[in-house]
């Protein structure tokens, strides 16, 4: 019998490229989409949806730029109905830890009447080797507002093994699984782990969100800028300190160590640009 096909959303990010590759393997169809992607996906562009849906059996639903995003909530119940409308089976979301907005979206999720599941993750180590937080590190100092809180930073690499299983297996059918790594980290321990993996000079530098919206509006633009800012503000008050058992629960295993992470991304030269 042939496998469930799968559309893979931001299927060129950090979670979808793994999990595409991942399915792949597996044997399942995957339909690749993102503006750059083999599907052409653009979620400003709901024309751009119906193409990718077609013939899929099960969606994972990576929104851009972030469900905290004001529009997400509505993108994501447009797109749901969509996916219903298809003839999609099941929908997995890639929730943000402790995001207001992230909650709205699990709700919409959860109420489609389409069969789903949720993994709900909180920062990832990839955000230090793949993501915004790279150039800061290579320039030496990650600057953030947020204090000296503690995060349980996930790998991403986890969060797609969840994702798989959450898409390929009945048994995770409406779980929301809460993934993060075995451990709490400020980011100041964070930076001085990857600097002692990397032999690089690295630190952390807690400034406030009106510094680091400000340094940030020249590279990113003040759309992003804000989105962060305020997606910082709102996640940088310890309601993230604590640490979930999604990956345990999903995988029967427990979830990679940063410490781990700093070493293969070390190995794999991650940090030697
Ligand atoms: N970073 C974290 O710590 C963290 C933690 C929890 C949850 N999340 C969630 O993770 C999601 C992002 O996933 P990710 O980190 O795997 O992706 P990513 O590495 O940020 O890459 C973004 C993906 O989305 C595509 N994309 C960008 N703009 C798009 C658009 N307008 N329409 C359609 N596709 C678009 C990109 O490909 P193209 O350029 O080809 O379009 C790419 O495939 C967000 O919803 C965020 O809330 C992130």
């Amino acid at each position: 019998m042939s496998r469930p096909s799968v559309l893979v959303t931001g299927a060129t990010g950090k979670t979808g490229r793994r999990i595409a590759d991942q399915l792949t393997t597996l044997g399942h169809p995957v339909v690749r989409a993102s503006r750059q992607g083999d599907q052409p996906f653009h979620w400003a562009e709901p024309a751009s949806w119906p193409a990718a849906l077609r013939g899929v059996d099960a969606a994972y639903l990576s929104y851009y730029p972030d469900l905290a995003a004001p529009e997400a909530p509505t993108v994501v119940e447009k797109f749901t109905a969509a996916a219903r409308a298809a003839g999609v089976r099941k929908l997995v979301l890639l929730s943000g830890r402790g995001e207001t907005n992230a909650g709205r979206c699990e709700a919409i999720v959860a109420d489609s009447g389409l069969t789903y599941g949720i993994v709900r993750a909180s920062w990832f180590n990839q955000n230090f080797t793949e993501g915004h937080l790279l150039g800061p590190v290579l320039a030496g100092t990650v600057a953030l507002p947020a204090g000296e809180v503690a995060e349980p930073f996930v790998d991403v690499d986890d969060v797609a093994d969840v994702a798989v299983a959450v898409l390929t297996d009945r048994r995770h059918d409406g779980r929301t699984y809460d993934v993060t790594g075995p451990r709490l980290l400020t980011f100041a321990q964070a930076a001085a782990e990857i600097a002692a993996a990397s032999g690089r000079a690295v630190g952390y530098l807690p400034v406030t969100a009106e510094q680091f919206h400000l340094a940030l509006v020249s590279q990113v633009g003040p759309d992003y800028a804000r989105l962060l800012t305020d997606l910082c503000v709102e996640v940088f008050d310890g309601r993230n300190a604590s640490l979930g058992d999604g990956v345990e629960r999903a995988l029967g295993r427990a979830p990679r160590d940063f410490a781990a992470f700093c070493r293969q991304a070390a190995a794999a030269g991650a940090w030697q640009q």
